[in-house]
């Protein structure tokens, strides 16, 4: 007779309460099953650990249970009662805790309050020897460990692996043995379950600490039933005295797109939010020029001259057709590598930059953003080599375990203008140097030190080619801003599609980045021998993202009126309020294949000024079909009664409600949708709607409108550039028409609806 506990009593409000989500643990010996909406979702698997050479798991009687003790507390998140096992793996003691949490709900300030979940911890109290697994893509311990097995009712999952943020190995599918077919391993990462309910209940679960030392194992072992394990990545052979790995579950009943964000700001709330590291880089507000794969001039001067000729032509070329770039991206071209191209000094080579980069930063003034990468073991600043710094070597690659190191490699490079700092390739940087896999700390003290360091020179850093538990570990270093979210860009390619990473990055409070492009099609010369038919695409998925917008085109081929769509006159991105991303019946289209979701790409995302205040904005692109959107399916739950218009035709609204759907057809990558919701506002007796700047892909930007004051009048406050003109829309009972403001000498207007002036 086993005894069973609930440990998840949960009295949120209109997220997962007690009825909705619990997990059910057996005190007997840990094991659990989760129920969510009073179903059984999923059943815990054999834990297992691995010590002295061998494997203890629950599968063959050989872990044993040395205790069980419940205690209960308060921390930094609120209330927590917590079940714990000790176990006996040979000679090594492990305490495994399921700790359920019940959020205090005055520390969420964006979502829903007091959303509950549970913690799986891993405490090696003794520390443990010989641990390490046969393969690096397994793990030395599994808890907590997942059946794999349809229980009550069928699911489909969402999961995140491989590098660029996760994005080159996800997967959608089915729950279930022969379809959940994963990369695990060093590519592992986030885990979303969710079912085919009306609102899509949904389990997250992923790592909560220790991000660069957790994976995710899937044990396919065809016989007996699969599981899905969570721990210490399977390259470690000892692990430290009381070192803790924890993994979090967290459940969500308003959709995958919510739960994300619940999710993450469970994780923001412990490691510290980075809103304003995020805010102040000015790389992510302001227009950039790109040398990146797929920029014209990658690894590619203009014929005849060299880089530094053609880094002063680009911005002569731009100066003179005033497009407001901010910043320059120098890529990997620049420094000394070896013939593996790893980093041998991480300074400009004289038949690149023959000046110097500091003179060309006098010349330019513009700030710099620079690539950089993994670094050869022939380095000069390695001691070994008769550097001065600390660095590990292994094979012909080094990592830098001195944030010394990074201190002066950051510090000198402000001289030359450097606001942004690159790290390219983690993901073979992690997957070449084995101490990343077989030490628990290294990968999360390499990348702290390269965070410290650029914090102390106020820069900031964007992660490339990462790995999701880079992403993750992101969380610890608040002046990593930015990720890239897809592949490299090439003219014509599809690597646009970043409504998915987008969700996981905005979650954890990063900044998405979809890659440079170009914004006219045909550019004679390129060494891609290509072109790019969807310039207007790549402008407003980059504009939606948030993140970077970096163009990339050759000299004389910079479409102005296409880039001023995204920024105003002093380059600065009008964006909206988060990243646009998937609609959660997107996702379950992908999984369930039959889903009534679209058979496409669906987007949303919206401008949040405060209270009623809410514009959405929903993108729809290669889509087959048709698609209806509601604005629940939109995923504007709490919105005020809106219409919607197309962005070519202000004067084409239509009522956005439940009833109402939009219905979207001929959306293709050249013709994508693109549709503005507006709150319907009743002033003296009208039907106006608010649709803003409609020259710009955000015509509602936060970047622009600073306030939106509404009673007798509209009276709406603007942001800009010293002197530019805006061109503002409302549409009154069916009929659109603009009013003209100059935003004079400061860059600022009050616009007066009634009056239709500004001043
Ligand atoms: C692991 O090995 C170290 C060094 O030999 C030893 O001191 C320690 O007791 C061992 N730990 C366990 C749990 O066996
Ligand atoms: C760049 O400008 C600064 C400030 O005017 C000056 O001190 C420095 O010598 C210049 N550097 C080069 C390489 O021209
Ligand atoms: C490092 O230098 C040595 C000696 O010149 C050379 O044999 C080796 O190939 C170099 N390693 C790399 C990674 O370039
Ligand atoms: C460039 O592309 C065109 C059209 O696809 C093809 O005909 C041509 O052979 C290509 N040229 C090179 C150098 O690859
Ligand atoms: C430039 O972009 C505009 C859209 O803003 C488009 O109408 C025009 O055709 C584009 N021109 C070129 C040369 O691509
Ligand atoms: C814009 O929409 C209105 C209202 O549906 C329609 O009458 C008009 O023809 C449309 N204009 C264009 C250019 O499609």
């Amino acid at each position: 007779m086993k005894l069973l506990v609930i440990v998840a009593i949960l009295t949120a409000s209109n997220v997962c309460t007690a009825q909705d989500f619990a997990v059910n643990v057996d005190t007997s010996d840990g094991s659990f099953y989760v129920v969510v909406q009073g179903k059984t979702w999923l059943e815990s698997g054999p834990y297992f650990f691995r010590a002295d050479g061998d494997i203890f798991s629950f599968a063959d009687g050989s872990l044993l249970l040395v205790k069980h003790s419940q205690s209960s507390g308060v921390d930094l998140i609120g209330q927590w009662n917590s079940n714990s096992f000790v176990y006996q793996a040979g000679s090594t003691q492990i305490e495994a805790s399921i700790v359920q949490y019940k959020p205090d709900p005055s520390i969420f300030t964006y979502n829903d309050p007091a959303l509950p979940f549970v913690l799986f911890k891993q405490k090696f109290i003794t520390g443990s020897n010989n641990t390490a697994a046969a393969s690096v893509s397994e793990t030395i311990s599994g808890f907590p460990s997942i059946a794999l097995e349809e229980v009550d009712v069928p699911m489909g999952y969402l999961y995140f692996a491989g590098n660029q943020f996760g994005s080159q190995n996800m997967e959608a599918n089915q729950w279930g043995d022969t379809t959940f077919d994963i990369l695990y391993g060093h590519g592992s990462g986030p885990l979303a379950l969710f079912d085919r309910s009306k609102t899509a209940n949904t389990l997250i679960i992923t790592p909560a600490s220790e991000f660069m030392a957790s994976s995710m194992y899937h044990q396919n072992n065809h016989k007996g039933k699969n599981n899905v394990f969570w721990g210490v990545m399977g390259g470690v052979n000892t692990v430290p005295k009381d070192f803790e790995t924890s993994y979090i579950m967290f459940c969500g009943n308003q959709g995958i797109n919510k739960a994300f964000v619940s999710w993450g700001q469970i994780l923001q709330t412990w490691y510290g939010h980075k809103e304003g590291f995020v805010k102040s880089d000015m790389t992510i507000n302001y227009l950039g020029y790109w040398t990146d794969n797929g920029a014209y001039y990658y690894h590619e001067s203009e014929k005849g001259k060299n880089y530094q000729d053609t880094v002063l032509d680009v911005v002569s070329y731009i100066q003179q057709i005033g497009l407001p770039v901010r910043y320059f991206q120098y890529d990997d071209w620049w420094y000394y590598v070896d013939p593996h191209n790893a980093i041998m000094q991480w300074k400009p080579r004289p038949d690149v930059f023959p000046s110097g980069l500091e003179w060309l930063y006098n010349k330019t003034s513009l700030p710099v953003l620079a690539h950089s990468k993994f670094w050869s073991s022939n380095n000069t600043y390695a001691k070994k080599n008769g550097g001065a710094y600390n660095f590990i070597i292994d094979g012909d690659k080094a990592l830098p375990t001195d944030e010394r190191f990074w201190q002066d490699l950051m510090s000198s490079a402000r001289q030359w203008g450097l606001v942004v700092f690159e790290e390219d390739f983690l993901d073979s940087q992690f997957d070449a140097l084995t101490p990343l896999h077989t030490d628990v700390n290294l990968g999360r003290q390499w990348l702290l030190e390269m965070g410290n360091a650029a914090a102390k020179n106020g820069l900031r850093i964007q992660y490339c080619m990462t790995y999701p538990r880079h992403a993750l570990q992101s969380l610890e270093i608040p002046v990593v801003t930015q990720a890239r979210a897809s592949r490299d860009y090439h003219p014509g390619s599809d690597h646009w599609k970043i409504g998915l990473t987008s969700l996981l990055a905005w979650a954890i409070g990063l900044a998405p980045y979809k890659d440079n492009f170009w914004t006219t099609s045909v550019q004679s010369g390129n060494p891609y021998n290509g072109s790019e038919p969807n310039t207007a695409l790549n402008a407003v998925v980059a504009t939606l993202s948030t993140g970077p917008v970096g163009i990339s085109d050759m000299v004389g081929g910079s479409n102005k009126s296409l880039i001023m769509r995204s920024v105003n006159a002093d380059g600065l991105i009008l964006k909206p309020s988060r990243p646009a991303t998937a609609i959660d019946n997107r996702i379950r289209r992908i999984a369930f294949g039959d889903f009534e979701g679209p058979d496409g790409e669906v987007w949303s995302t919206y401008s949040d000024f405060g209270g009623q205040n809410k514009y959405g904005i929903i993108l729809a692109a290669e889509l087959n079909g048709d698609y209806s959107i509601t604005p629940d399916i939109a995923g504007y739950q709490g919105f005020p009664s809106s219409m919607i218009f197309p962005y070519n035709n202000a004067s084409k609204i239509q009522p956005l409600t439940d009833a109402d759907p939009l219905t979207m057809s001929g959306c293709t990558t050249v013709d994508f949708c693109l549709y503005y919701v507006s709150p319907v506002l009743k002033v003296q007796g009208k039907q106006v709607l608010i649709q803003g700047e409609l020259s710009k892909w955000v015509p509602m930007s936060p970047q622009r409108v600073t306030d939106i004051n509404i009673g007798d009048d509209i009276i709406i406050s603007l942001n800009g550039a010293a002197a530019e003109s805006v061109v503002f829309w409302f549409n009154v009972n069916g009929v659109s028409s603009p009013v003209v403001c100059n935003l004079g000498p400061v860059g600022s207007a009050t616009l007066s609806f009634n009056q239709q002036t500004c001043r």
